[in-house]
């Protein structure tokens, strides 16, 4: 499928990458900054005649079928909606969607007026460090989940939460109903520039069904990402950044005692 991607960052020479092992026909590399083109070239390969400064005439010199979108996020509302009216049938958005509701509504409405398939990078409903727990969660002996709470250095709401965000939606199943968030006062030095906003601080967010998720990524915490997953019969433990899980279930006995009685034997 001809292909092009918009942005040479970090992400976007990942994804030439990809694109390249997946054996599509890369048909365009766009972005205003030259040295991130430069070294699209260097890594990848992607000659200079692939190179283009602006996307919308890149989209309609090269009539692309998949367009991954992986510039930053105040321009990712306008390229899939351009994508999809320059007839892309795959956008592949890199994360945060958007930066408003507003600009995420009119991606999806954009989309299915043209028909094209529209995907957000969040790669870690397909990890193995999420879909082992969900396994586990989702097991008998555990019960299923009830809370997950992250306990993490300070790694930005919006340049990382939005990731757990949308873990709890993969290991529930449900959407939140309910967000209550405390943001530090300050904002984060941001890796991609002093334009960038984000913040630290805590979270919690509610489902229809009552499962709970909670972020503590406050300003002054300095190390790790660690999660743990609750259920009716078990606690699940993963420490993300050392690739440790470690996880108990009440012995089989004692499961239908109720949850206050939550020293029982366990396994
Ligand atoms: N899914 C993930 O795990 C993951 C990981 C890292 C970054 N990201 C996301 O990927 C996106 C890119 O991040 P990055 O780390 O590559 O940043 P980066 O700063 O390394 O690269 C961004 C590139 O986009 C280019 N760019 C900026 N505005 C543009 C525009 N209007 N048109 C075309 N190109 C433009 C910049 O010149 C730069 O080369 C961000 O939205 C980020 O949140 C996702």
């Amino acid at each position: 499928m001809r292909t092009v991607v918009i942005g040479a960052g970090r992400m976007g020479r990942r994804h030439i990458q990809v694109v390249k092992d997946l054996g599509l026909e890369l048909v365009g590399v766009c972005d205003p900054n030259p040295e991130s083109l430069a070294l699209a070239e260097k890594e990848q390969g992607v000659p200079a005649k692939l190179h283009f400064r602006d996307a919308n005439r890149m989209m309609t010199m090269t009539s692309p079928e998949v367009v991954v979108v992986a510039s930053t996020a105040p321009s990712h509302c306008e390229y899939t909606c351009d994508a999809a009216e320059a007839g892309a049938q795959v956008v592949l958005c890199e994360k945060p969607m958007g930066v408003s509701l507003t600009e995420c509504d009119l991606m999806i409405e954009t989309c299915r007026a043209h028909d094209t398939k529209l995907a957000v990078n969040h790669q870690m409903r397909f990890m193995e460090q999420y879909t082992a727990a969900k396994e586990i969660t989702d097991s008998a002996a555990f019960g299923g989940l009830s809370s997950v709470s992250v306990v993490a250095g300070n790694f930005g709401m919006s340049m990382n939460g939005t990731h757990y965000f949308e873990m709890f939606r993969y290991m529930t199943g449900e959407v939140p109903v309910e967000v209550q968030a405390w943001f530090s006062p300050e904002p984060l030095t941001n890796p991609r520039g002093a334009q960038f906003s984000d913040r630290a601080g805590s979270l919690r967010v509610t489902t229809a069904s009552g499962k709970r998720f909670y972020m503590e990524i406050g300003p002054d915490q300095g190390h790790g990402m660690q999660v743990t997953y609750a259920g009716p019969y078990g606690r699940l433990t993963v420490d993300e950044l050392a690739g440790k899980m470690s996880w108990v279930v009440r012995e089989e006995q004692y499961r239908e005692l109720p949850t206050t009685r939550y020293g029982m034997p366990y396994i």
